[in-house]
């Protein structure tokens, strides 16, 4: 591979993770703003039962604890969704350290209180989805953990490359949720239908493995640009572009049908 080659294709790979990336943004801003609408109107106008339109373990009339913990994971899901970009876009950084600092440590307790009440929901209250669906949740929720802790050992140690390395492995698995609600809207679309699951008891084969995918993908694709972003081998740059655009267009329909389908609806 020429330089000219080879830079040209660290050049394309820059512009196709940016716009991965703010594609991604916006669509993980719309999911924020949908919860904010719909569970934040259901809670301040004290109709917590409307909360069951959408979650079948929702509101429970007299559980108040475990009612409160879903008021808190749904709370803390519009900060963390919509803070979380704020840390990873470097502008951001470089102009309002005082700001990183703080939406860091704000960002690493909402990423732990999150995956232990995101546990609870499925352990102790009950969730729709088989016991696969429950189990691959829970590694998402560890993996936050363990992510959010390195994220913030490494920016403690100012080691910064492997703290900015961690903050966006971190971003990455924190959105798993959002990446399935993507995956199975695109699925919906592309198929003109249910295939793959039954629709009444959440569970089948395609729920399996997007279950996992949800944070594998995403953290996979990742890894290929750290070692992209390095290499000096033409072939291997460009499959990382290409799987970066195929993904890219998945989210893109993705994000338009669960917008259209599920979340501009429910904001009104
Ligand atoms: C930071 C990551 C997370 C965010 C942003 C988030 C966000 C949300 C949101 C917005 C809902 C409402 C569902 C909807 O309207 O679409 C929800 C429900 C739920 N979340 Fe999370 N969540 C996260 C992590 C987790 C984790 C790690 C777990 C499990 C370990 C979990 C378990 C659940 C469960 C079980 C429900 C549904 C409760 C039911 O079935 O009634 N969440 N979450």
């Amino acid at each position: 591979m020429t330089k000219a080659n080879s830079s040209q294709g660290k050049k394309i790979l820059n512009s196709v993770v940016t716009v991965w990336f703010t594609i991604a943004v916006l669509g993980q801003w719309i999911f924020a703003l949908y919860v904010l609408l719909f569970y934040g109107k259901a809670t301040v106008t004290g109709h917590l039962e409307d909360w069951n339109k959408v979650l079948p373990h929702g509101y429970i009339a007299g559980e108040a604890i475990g009612n409160l913990v879903i008021g808190i994971h749904l709370l803390f899901a519009i900060i963390i969704i919509f803070g979380g970009p704020l840390q990873i876009i470097p502008r951001v950084r470089e102009y309002a350290p005082t700001f990183h600092k703080w939406n860091g440590r704000l960002y690493f307790f909402i990423a732990f209180v999150i995956s232990v009440s995101g546990l609870y929901m499925v352990w102790v209250r009950g969730s729709i989805g088989g016991m696969v669906q429950h189990i691959s949740i829970s590694i998402n929720a560890v993996l936050i953990m363990i992510t959010a802790t390195l994220a913030i050992k490494y920016a403690m140690a100012r080691n910064f490359k492997a703290h900015r390395i961690w903050a966006i492995r971190l971003f990455l698995v924190v959105n798993g949720v959002w990446f399935f609600r993507i995956g199975f809207n695109f699925w919906l679309f592309i198929n003109k239908g249910v295939v793959g699951f039954n629709p009444k008891t959440f569970e089948g084969p395609f729920l399996n493995i997007l279950t996992f995918s949800q944070y594998i993908i995403p953290l996979l694709l990742f890894e290929f640009y750290l070692r992209a972003k390095e290499s000096s081998n033409r072939k291997f740059v460009f499959t990382t572009i290409t799987l970066h655009i195929l993904f890219t267009i998945v989210m893109i329909i993705g994000i338009f049908v669960a917008s259209w389908r599920i979340w501009f609806p429910r904001m009104s």
